[in-house]
């Protein structure tokens, strides 16, 4: 079984977030499974830079060029490649400077590129002609989110449709494909295919202006409300999930609300007509970058039998390192996360002067993107220098000493596909406090009396997303870390030995894939 993740994000080359962990993890974890997997993403200049400043050798594949239409240019790109390491996952870098060497991912200082459509067309079709030029002989492709979305479309309507021969003759140009003539006479290798996409977040999907289509090289007969039209748009993820024959999101909770008016993007009614080939799948994480016991970055190493003596230790140096005060006994509270209204940070903010006048707790926020609120946070530290530090940027360095330092972790997402941070926090053995949606519903076990007494509580849960209800989750929170101990400890050993690993997940994808493939 020969598995290609299709990805704009993939770590360690390029991050914006939590699609970047699930697009080398999930790879990897599958690899371990026994599959072949390969990854496509593009070269942006992070990607680069990280090829600069690691030992790992990027490997340019010279002679290789991929062809592809772009409105009415044909446009080409190199193809490097590498090891995901510490794998057997190839990594082949779609090389187009023009659209890939900038400074941002997808957008310039929290503007988003104008061509966003064209860069992630092209980048959706290199993907099919690398199959064709280095005749991969691929079973099923996994899109990621809308960058993604035309992939199924450009397989289905243009690599399926055209025999071999007429094939050739087409596209045969600049990189002539090598079919092994004795495997597969005559046959076009994308027949057997198939494809699935992946929702990591249906808030972003991609619509573009009417007009785009002349971009993306696809027929007009295509623009249709069954198809690729969205309201009169061009709808990329909406495309993808028309065209993909399984549709996998990140978390089983997830699955079904994104099934209602309520959470369902206008795409509700898409996903309820393909509600049989939807599959909610919670992510897992990668447990080798995420392990307190082998951890380089933070302070003390330890494990779910020594934190009572490492913990601390991380939370003395954390306080240090953000300039507070320095107290094993007041409650430390932090928050790693994109700056989104989607994560529902507003709350933390507004709770923040009772956190602190009453409580005497101390807070710690990394994060980066909206400005508001990075303002907003910042204006608290400096009202309150002794009990709150903000750092507003990317490093996850930093994110990684906040998940071993603090107590709770605070994750009031209005809507979380699936989330990472709150499961990053339990393998650190940092109780997450978060709002009952998508993944955090699926990962966190609240401290209720009778889930503490059967031992399955992980963490605090709150139910309505607003400031009041959290508060309450936080009192409960802090009535537990002051006066329970010893639940507070059962807590942490539970949390941190939860299987937290992709295996299980990777396994449920895995009988995806097969199922898929022996289906005619
Ligand atoms: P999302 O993908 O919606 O942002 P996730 O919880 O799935 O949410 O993943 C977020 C990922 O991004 C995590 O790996 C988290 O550690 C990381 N992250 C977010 N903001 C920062 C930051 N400012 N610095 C370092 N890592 C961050
Ligand atoms: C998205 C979602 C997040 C999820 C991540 C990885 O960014 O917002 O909930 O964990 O993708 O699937």
């Amino acid at each position: 079984m020969h598995v290609m993740f299709v990805a704009s994000e993939a770590t360690p080359y390029s991050k914006t977030g939590g699609l970047a962990d699930v697009c080398s993890a999930l790879p990897k974890a599958l690899s371990q499974l026994g599959c072949k997997v390969s990854i496509v993403t593009p070269l942006y200049k992070c990607a680069r830079e990280y090829f600069t400043h690691s030992n790992e050798r990027l490997e340019s594949m010279y002679g290789v060029t991929l062809e592809a239409v772009v409105g009415r240019e044909t446009k080409r790109a190199g193809v490097q490649r590498t090891k995901l390491s510490g794998s057997e996952v190839d990594v082949y870098f779609i090389e187009h400077d023009d659209y890939f060497n900038r400074d941002g991912i997808y957008n310039n200082q929290g503007v988003d590129y104008s061509d966003n459509c064209e860069r992630y067309s092209f980048f959706s079709r290199s993907a099919l002609e690398l199959i064709r030029v280095l005749n991969l002989d691929v079973d099923v492709i996994n899109a990621n989110d809308w960058q993604t979305g035309l992939v199924p479309v450009y397989l289905d309507s243009i690599y399926k449709t055209r025999s071999r021969f007429e094939y050739d003759s087409i596209f045969g140009g600049a990189g002539r494909p090598r079919y092994d003539a004795s495997v597969r006479q005559g046959a076009n290798p994308f027949d057997r295919i198939k494809t699935v996409i992946t929702i990591h977040n249906l808030r972003h999907q991609g619509r573009f202006w009417r007009g785009a289509m002349d971009l993306t090289g696809l027929d007009w007969s295509l623009f249709t409300y069954d198809k690729m039209e969205f309201y009169g748009q061009l709808n990329m993820l909406k495309s993808g999930l028309v065209f993909s024959d399984a549709i996998t999101t990140v978390s089983p909770k997830y699955a079904q609300e994104i099934q209602t008016e309520e959470c369902g993007e206008r795409l509700q009614g898409v996903l309820q007509t393909r509600s049989q080939d939807l599959r909610g799948i919670l992510n897992g994480i990668d447990v080798d970058e995420w392990n307190p016991a082998t951890d380089k970055a933070i302070a003390a190493n330890y494990t779910s039998e020594t934190f009572p003596i490492g913990k601390p230790k991380c939370k003395a140096a954390l306080q240090r390192e953000m300039g507070l005060p320095e107290d094993p006994n007041v409650p430390l509270f932090g928050v790693v996360s994109r700056f989104d209204p989607q994560k529902g940070l507003d709350l933390v903010a507004e709770v923040t002067p009772e956190l602190v006048e009453r409580e005497g707790a101390q807070l710690v926020v990394l994060g980066s993107g909206e400005r508001s609120l990075a303002d907003h946070f910042a204006s608290l530290a400096r009202r309150y220098p002794r009990n709150v530090a903000v750092r507003n940027y990317f490093s996850p360095d930093l994110s990684h000493r906040i998940e071993a330092g603090i107590d709770v972790f605070l994750m009031p997402s209005r809507y979380e596909p699936c989330g990472l941070n709150q499961m990053y926090s339990l393998r650190y053995g940092s109780l997450p406090l978060v709002h009952n949606v998508g993944g955090l519903y699926d990962s966190v076990t609240n401290a209720s009396d009778e889930n503490i007494q059967n031992g399955t509580a992980n963490g605090f849960v709150f139910y309505w997303c607003n400031a009041d209800d959290m508060m309450k989750a936080i009192r409960w929170a802090l009535h537990c870390y002051r006066d329970r101990r010893d639940d507070w400890t059962k807590m942490i050993r539970r949390a941190m030995t939860e299987d937290l690993s992709w295996k299980q997940s990777a396994t449920k994808y895995l009988e995806l894939y097969t199922e898929l493939v022996d289906r005619k």
